[in-house]
């Protein structure tokens, strides 16, 4: 479904106005996960599979809300002091640091943020364009001036060290955006967002087991403990929803695929992000990605590249951007933009306090 298109002017833009990232310093070489895992694969077969090298994965002193807090204090500090004050905080992630209650108000709280409606969003690798477009709308509504868009994932929690089909896959980050009230002619302006979902796929990519249906109070089995991704149609339905969604968004936007200067897709797999550009068209030098340094950081894989490559300076701000990613659920999701103008800034995760302050809670 893509968002009704509406020209610019009929309606305030959602522009970035700050971008942040954070990474566990930890590097994970593709033969150390082989080696924890003895896992019956090589390092050939992984590069050349799927283009990762190497990943970075947090300790078991970090959690997904102190790799959130990290960047989303980034976004703020790279929109600088005259940048806005966040009155939302969105948290995509399916690595929460708990079931219950959501992570997102303990990072707003972590941030100084004040009472701001903070909740989280559980989209999978779609997480990010589904919390951008969630946001954006909220914003355009008037629901809100300032969201924060945060995308943050530890799948080395959920990921099983023995399971060769995944444990090569996946890293620990967060990255996030501060938007802001703008004009869709200015640099950062999110123009036009589609998304979807096909819950007949909902087996492909799950953790059976710690919900409602399989408590992880029933004593589960392994299998039912970990992640588990059953690739090859993962793979199908991968290339084709992205390829579709990204050609709604594009058509929705008035672009044709020559227009796109910079295509970053979700970083799931090499050989998928190049089937996508190649089917929609869009020759290499305007792809950018870090796959082969992080790996699949789900959530905020996006983000997390569209970082580093705006850290790089990849595109002078206001270059045509084309943002699609696909994951469990199985959701998809595909944005349109103008390159930032933002300066990236990158913080090491913030180690949760022992104690929250406690004496704060339910005072005005
Ligand atoms: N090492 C060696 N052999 C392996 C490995 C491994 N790590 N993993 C699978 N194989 C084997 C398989 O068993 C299979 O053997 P067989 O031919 O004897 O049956 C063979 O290699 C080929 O298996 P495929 O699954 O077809 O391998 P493929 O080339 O597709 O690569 C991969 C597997 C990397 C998982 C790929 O399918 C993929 O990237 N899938 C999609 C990932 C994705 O897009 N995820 C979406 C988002 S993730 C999220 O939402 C959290």
């Amino acid at each position: 479904m893509t968002t009704p298109p509406g020209r610019p002017a009929d309606r305030p833009a959602a522009v970035i106005g700050g971008i942040g990232a954070s990474l566990p310093p930890r590097v994970v070489t593709n033969q150390q996960v082989i080696e924890h895992g003895a896992l019956d694969t090589s390092t050939d077969w992984i590069t050349s599979r799927t283009g990762i090298h190497r990943r970075r994965l947090a300790g078991p002193d970090v959690g997904t809300g102190d790799l959130a807090t990290a960047a989303a204090r980034a976004a703020i500090d790279s929109a600088g002091p005259a940048g806005p004050r966040p009155d939302l905080l969105l948290l995509a992630t399916t690595t929460p640091d708990r079931p219950c209650p959501a992570t997102a108000p303990e990072v707003a709280h972590r941030l100084g943020l004040g009472p701001v409606p903070a909740f989280d969003l559980a989209a999978v690798c779609s997480g990010f364009l589904y919390a951008l477009t969630t946001a954006a709308a909220l914003l355009r509504s008037g629901t809100c001036q300032a969201p924060l868009v945060v995308a943050a994932e530890k799948y080395s929690a959920i990921i099983d060290p023995l399971d060769r089909d995944t444990a090569p896959l996946f890293g620990d980050a967060a990255a996030a955006v501060l938007l802001r009230r703008g004009d869709a002619a200015e640099p950062g302006a999110l123009l036009e967002t589609d998304w979807g979902s096909d819950g007949a796929g909902s087996d492909l990519i799950a953790i059976a087991g710690g919900g409602a249906r399989l408590p992880a109070t029933v004593g589960l089995r392994r299998e039912e403990q970990y992640f588990r991704m059953r690739g090859r149609p993962v793979y199908a339905h991968a290339v084709r929803r992205m390829a579709a969604s990204a050609t709604a968004v594009l058509g929705a936007t008035g672009w044709q695929p020559g227009d796109v200067r910079a295509f970053i897709g979700h970083q799931a797999n090499q050989r998928i992000l190049d089937a996508v550009a190649d089917r929609l068209g869009i020759p290499p030098r305007h792809r950018f990605g870090n796959i082969r340094e992080v790996g699949n950081t789900a959530g905020a894989s996006v983000p997390l590249a569209l970082a580093d490559a705006a850290a790089r300076g990849v595109r002078p701000p206001g270059a045509p951007t084309l943002l699609t990613a696909f994951g469990g659920g199985l959701t998809w999701a595909s944005a349109t933009l103008l390159w930032p103008d933002a300066p990236v800034r990158t913080a090491p995760p913030e180690p949760r306090p022992h104690t929250l302050d406690h004496k704060e809670v339910g005072t005005p």
